[in-house]
């Protein structure tokens, strides 16, 4: 917020350092100029100006702008209603604190729904007024905050394909990326569930020699363990039951290029075995076949397990270890870079508008703090569905920390999709037939499309597609949803 000095302006004190910029908007000069008096006297490196009407508050702010406004209401000519309109117009960030007297709350709530940020009750209680102000301050300070990290994430996400982070340590692991890349020796990253892994396997892969060649991501617990070997070494015709034609394994397929061996901590002694073999001579034998053919390809192995333990109680491979981790990396749990959380949500937002066709949404500053004060023990991968929801399901275009609240708590333990007792209405209802059968289908509809959206990946079309029902049926479904997210369930 630190900005260099301008020339002077009417009211305004010429300082070295100029830190925020606050008008206060008052008909009555005498009181504009007491509250003024009073915030400089509490913040002095503030610069504060008085306006005694909204026509010359406009000016003020058109000239040198400013962060923070404090207005009158009931002045003659502009309103401070009509100040509010014209004033976010010229800079929709500011934040407008409205000054209301005794018995007119009604009209400052009215002044909060046109988009100003808090409101004071005369008499002034200058405790009162600190608060606010330092409130103000923070949110101006989030705001700026929220801007900056706009514009790294259009200069990351472009140039960096999709590895967002700038706090120290996302900073060392790009130099580390960048390093490794450069060399073709196989490489161990370790890291918890949805660190990011696999997204820096395919980076280390693209910036690397082999970037023209393919990159192919293997999940190793997700294949049976019967099908393992001959979906990474590949069979030939009459292998076993069922092979009616040779089949080239990921081996064949990733040749030239990086093979990610994703959760290798997870495969069997078998396949340890010929895996090793294959990264000692270079040589790959499909499964029943006689010959084995050369292949040239890097592996990236990961895995979330202590692999030294393992070793250990001789479940892994030592010999097979020393070749996988010739170079290593960790990643580190979002816990501990919550830096980086902010910049990863602005990420998945604009992403999940862009594919689920939905017009550009924002996040309110407090949201943004809030998603960076949580744990995330699922990681990048929790924080991207969850926010995929939020996005879904948020009916406007502003995420508010209500409805991020909401979804929290809804969304935690909806197991699959059946009715539980939670749902069915208590034994002496107290309620019609009706309502309780509207609030069991209400209940199941929102469990369903939650999990109808995590399975989708938030992709409206693709849910649409998975559900049956039209896009245009599901976006109404989820505009309903979205506007009663308080009582998700
Ligand atoms: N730094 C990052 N920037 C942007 N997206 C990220 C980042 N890290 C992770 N992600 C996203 O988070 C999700 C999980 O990442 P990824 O699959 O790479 O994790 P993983 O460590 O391989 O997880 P697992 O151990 O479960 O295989 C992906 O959708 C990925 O795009
Ligand atoms: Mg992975």
């Amino acid at each position: 917020m630190t900005r260099p000095s301008s020339p002077q302006v009417a009211g305004l004190p010429v300082q070295q350092e100029a830190a925020a910029r606050l008008i206060v908007v008052d008909d009555e000069k005498d009181f504009a100029l007491g509250l003024a008096r009073l915030i400089r006297g509490r913040y002095p490196a503030m610069e504060v100006a008085t306006a005694h009407s909204g026509k010359e508050a406009l000016e003020i702010l058109s000239c040198r702008g400013a962060q923070l406004v404090i207005t009158d209401l009931r002045m003659p000519e502009m309103n401070g209603m009509q100040l509010i309109g014209e004033a976010l117009k010229r800079v929709p960030d500011l934040s407008i604190v409205v000054l209301s007297a005794y018995g007119t709350i009604e009209t400052a709530v009215e002044a909060l729904h046109a988009g100003a940020y808090d409101f004071l009750t005369k008499p002034i209680e200058p405790d009162q007024l600190y608060r606010v102000v330092d409130k103000g301050l923070e949110r101006c300070r989030l705001l700026e905050e929220n801007s900056r990290l706009r514009q790294i994430l259009a200069s990351q996400v472009d140039g960096r394909r999709d590895l967002v982070g700038e706090g120290p340590a996302m900073q060392q692991l790009r130099r580390t990326i960048a390093t490794i890349a450069q060399s073709d020796y196989n490489v161990l990253i370790r890291g918890e569930s949805g660190t990011g892994k696999e997204v820096v396997a395919g980076l280390i892969h693209r910036s690397g020699a082999r970037a023209a060649k393919p990159f192919i991501s293997v999940d190793c617990p997700s294949i049976p363990e019967n099908l393992l070997e001959s979906e990474l070494f590949g069979y030939v015709k009459g292998a076993f039951t069922g092979a009616d034609r040779d089949h080239r394994g990921l081996f064949a397929a990733a040749q030239g290029g990086t093979l990610q061996l994703d959760e290798i901590g997870d495969i069997n002694p078998v396949i340890q075995t010929k895996l090793l073999r294959c990264l000692q001579n270079g040589e790959v034998r499909p499964v029943g076949a006689n010959q084995s053919f050369l292949v040239d390809v890097r592996i990236v192995a990961s895995t979330n397990q202590d692999l030294e333990a393992r070793i250990r109680d001789k479940t892994f491979r030592e010999d097979l270890y020393y070749r996988l981790n010739v170079l290593s990396l960790t990643l580190p749990p979002l816990r501990e870079r919550q830096e980086d959380i902010p910049l990863l949500a602005l990420h998945f937002l604009k992403r999940t508008c862009r594919e689920s066709g939905l017009e550009e949404k924002e996040m309110t500053p407090e949201v943004l703090r809030w998603l960076a004060a949580r744990p995330w023990p699922g990681n990048v991968r929790e924080l991207e569905n969850f926010v995929r929801r939020l996005t879904v399901f948020c009916p406007g275009s502003l995420i508010d920390l209500d409805l991020a609240r909401a979804l929290l708590d809804g969304g935690q333990g909806s197991g699959p999709i059946a009715l539980t007792s939670r749902e069915l209405p208590a034994e002496a209802p107290s309620t019609s037939y009706k309502v309780a059968k509207e609030q069991v289908v209400d209940s199941f509809t929102r469990r369903y499309i939650d999990e109808l959206l995590t399975v989708t990946r938030g992709n409206v079309s693709e849910a649409a597609r998975v559900s049956g029902l039209s896009r245009v049926a599901l976006q109404k479904i989820l505009g309903r949803l979205g506007g009663t997210a308080a009582s998700y369930r």
